[in-house]
């Protein structure tokens, strides 16, 4: 059998988005065939249309091997890097057989596949502090940790800065503030290392943050993203987790008892009930909770997206306001889980990628 590498080559057709702000002209499309190996990257297709066709074609790229993040594009819709991109999976996960090539998203175009990292990405990282804050005194050598206690950060360090999660990262299209995934992210891999001086500091300073780590809105799109398996939505949970749980910090932004409400509901019904979300984000489990002044006002503010909703079929009244039910059964089985988990004397933090599982 022949080896993967030794197939003939074959014909690839490229649709590229093609964008120069000099001209004035808006974004238009622009086809070009190549002939490479079937196993070949998708960077090496738009190089060869560059070399042979269009040599205004704008792509950035250094080490092609995965390394360097500098080749973050769009493929068939997806994020993706161009140099670790097979041709022939693409072509296969192309809707007619074309391969379309797009600039990164929620970030601006300066040309062609060429977005301006600087103004977004790279801008956000400088927003979360990124480098050490050493703890006091420094010693006169080295600082002596425990090996565990590096294992839980590794997965971070492992990021290659290549945006492909803020490309796709769905609260940053709502909200551009939205300090995002990469950036967040980098955050843990300081708030996780044990010589690092101002945890609290920082957990506080994006708890209060309003784009901060509760402007995440679970979408999982980082996750599926990311070309390295960083899991930029996992590390913001761990965010979340180590300033709720060890610190014990209440935001101004009501994310901690949005996230309370969230766990008290699955606990009580098995599942989300979303007509009593609200009232206990904002005055806990009790009854008189659903008189919070702030619950009245976001609901009033919701009515239009709630009617909307049920004009759409989207949910249904009697669901939305008296929720799921489940067997009761089943519903005993949560209720074990949260005793187990709960009767813990510490939380338990297992890091699915340092032990070798894919963490979704
Ligand atoms: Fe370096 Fe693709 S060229 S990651």
């Amino acid at each position: 059998m022949a080896e993967v590498h030794d197939r003939p080559p074959e014909q690839f057709t490229l649709r590229v988005r093609r964008f120069n702000p000099e001209t004035g002209e808006a974004p238009y499309w622009d086809e070009h065939t190549v002939e490479l190996e079937p196993h070949r990257s998708v960077l090496e297709g738009i190089l060869q249309a560059r070399d042979k066709f269009d040599g205004s074609i704008g792509i950035r790229c250094s080490c092609r091997q995965a390394i360097c993040g500098s080749c973050g594009i769009r493929v068939n819709g997806e994020p993706s890097l161009a140099c670790h991109t097979h041709l022939d999976a693409a072509k296969r996960s192309a809707k007619d057989g074309v391969i379309e090539i797009e600039p990164m998203g929620n970030m601006p175009v300066l040309k062609d596949l060429i977005v301006d990292m600087d103004a977004v990405h790279w801008k956000k990282i400088q927003r979360v502090t990124p480098w050490l804050l050493a703890k006091q005194p420094v010693p006169e050598r080295e600082y002596i940790v425990e090996k565990e206690a590096m294992v839980d950060v590794t997965q971070t360090m492992a990021c290659i800065q290549c945006g492909a999660c803020v490309s796709d990262c769905l609260a940053m299209e709502v909200d551009p503030g939205f300090i995002g995934p990469a950036a967040l992210a980098k955050a843990y891999r300081f708030v996780g290392d044990p010589r690092d001086d101002e945890q609290f500091e920082r957990l506080n300073d994006l708890s209060q943050d309003p784009q901060g780590i509760f402007d995440c809105t679970h979408c999982f799109k980082c996750v599926e993203a990311c070309p390295k398996g960083v899991n930029p939505m996992g590390q913001i949970m761990r965010l979340r987790r180590i300033a709720i749980s060890d610190h014990h910090i209440v935001d101004q932004n009501n994310g901690e008892r949005h996230e309370a409400a969230f766990t008290t509901l699955v606990r009580d019904y098995g599942l989300n009930h979303e007509a009593e979300l609200l009232s206990r984000s904002y005055g806990g489990n009790s009854w008189f909770g659903k008189l919070h002044p702030a619950a009245g006002k976001v609901l009033l503010a919701s009515l239009p997206s709630i009617v909307k909703a049920i004009v759409r079929r989207k949910i249904h009244p009697k669901l939305a306001l008296f929720g799921h039910r489940i067997a009761r059964h089943d519903l005993a089985a949560i209720q074990r889980i949260y005793d187990t988990v709960e009767s813990r004397p510490e939380r338990y933090e297992l890091n699915l990628y340092v032990v070798g599982e894919d963490e979704t």
